[in-house]
């Protein structure tokens, strides 16, 4: 990213070359494994990008914020003056969501001028809007000298998507985006949010992340309706136990399950929980062995879960993994994020990856007729000034 090139575009939009704005960046992430588990109380394995969202900003007298960004055309002047309320431009509800959740909190806002840079996919589940939240958060924190702690401002960009957005989303996406580090995958335990730094050393092998390129229309309800089936799976098992969430049961209790859960889609979705949980927990330690064979090999029973029992694939992201893993060198592939759509994540060996995109992509598109785009990120450090 030419950030000299931002900071034109800033003199441009809002004049004043004397007073120079201030940059934060806040990555996208990956998630590695662990999917669909946060909301449920169980474990993840994400890591940040070193794709993410640039933030300037600066302060201006007054009570007026200017926002602006160079992805979308809608620029929104506003005066503060109590909470805010959604909008119908879409991006915009991001940063205003995390600025009311520090208005909740008493902070002092005053004017402001934002442009934002956001060199991330939108809607592929690469966590576009968790890190433009992110950003949001620590230059605020950072400006109005707020003191807020990073897990605290992770909790208050979750808020903003859940109350303000309106997308129900669990922890993880702000999380990664908040604790990321450098090389370095997040062991993340989304009931208690204890968490570990696993460094990831992929000698001989890259990560390539590939992008479906389908809009992801219906993800939102579809994401809702899982999590009401899981919600639905804890209540039928309270017959059993009092469990808080599905992830307080064991990958060796899984017989339980069919005892108590009846309903055959409930049964399924509390299913891929329970064993994606069992499969982060091996996933660590083989990793911390080197044995990236092996954790190959789970993502790939991540993927075949989260279609078989989850239901959150689609032709999109079956055809690049199952393709995908006719192709030589491919250790394991498998979607990532909410699904319905956006990326999968694959662990390929070096020598093999450029045959895996251009073979990958002719499979793709006469399937699909979409074409993909191919990704070949660095895991990089959490949001910050720069
Ligand atoms: C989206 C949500 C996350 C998580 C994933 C699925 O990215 O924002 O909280 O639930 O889907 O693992």
């Amino acid at each position: 990213m030419d950030t000299q090139n931002l900071f034109e575009k800033f003199y441009q939009k809002y004049w004043n070359r004397n007073d120079k704005p201030v940059l934060f960046f806040s990555p996208g992430r990956v998630n590695l494994i662990g999917e669909h588990t946060d909301y449920n109380g169980g474990f993840v394995f994400p890591c940040a990008l070193n794709y993410g969202t640039y933030l300037l900003i600066r302060k201006i007298k007054g009570n007026t914020l200017k926002l602006s960004t160079l992805n979308f055309t809608d620029d929104v002047e506003t005066t503060l003056n109590g909470l805010f309320v959604n909008t119908v431009k879409k991006w915009i509800n991001y940063p205003l969501g995390v600025i009311n959740e520090f208005l909740k909190k008493g902070v002092e806002i005053s004017g402001l001028e934002f442009l934002y840079y956001g060199d991330v996919p939108n809607g592929a589940g690469l966590s576009s809007s968790a890190s433009i939240e992110m950003v949001t958060a620590v230059a605020l924190n950072d400006f109005f000298k707020a003191g807020l702690d990073t897990l605290e401002l992770v909790k208050m960009s979750q808020r903003a998507e859940n109350l303000f957005v309106g997308m129900n989303c669990g922890i993880m996406d702000q999380f990664a985006v908040g604790f990321g580090k450098k090389n370095h995958a997040i062991f993340l335990n989304c009931d208690t949010l204890a968490f570990e730094n696993v460094p990831i050393k992929l000698d001989g092998y890259s990560l390539i992340i590939t992008n479906t390129n389908k809009r992801r229309g219906l993800t939102d309800s579809k994401y809702n309706e899982r999590r009401g089936e899981c919600e639905k799976a804890v209540e039928l098992l309270q017959a059993y136990k009092p469990v808080r969430n599905l992830s307080e049961l064991k990958t060796d209790e899984s017989d339980i399950l069919e005892k108590y859960i009846k309903d055959p889609v409930v049964l399924r979705r509390a299913k891929h929980v329970i064993s994606e949980n069992g499969r982060v927990l091996e996933a660590v330690k083989v990793l911390k062995n080197n044995n990236i064979i092996r954790f190959g090999e789970l993502m790939n029973l991540s993927h075949d879960s989260l279609k078989d029992d989850y239901e959150v694939t689609g032709k999109e992201l079956d055809t690049l993994v199952y393709e995908g893993r006719k192709l030589p060198g491919v250790i394991g592939t498998r979607m990532t994020g909410a699904g319905f759509g956006g990326c999968t994540v694959s662990i390929v060996r070096k020598a093999d990856a450029a045959k895996f995109m251009t073979e990958l992509s002719a499979s793709y598109q006469k399937q699909t007729g979409l074409t993909p785009e191919f990704y070949q990120p660095e895991i990089g450090n959490g949001a910050g000034k720069l």
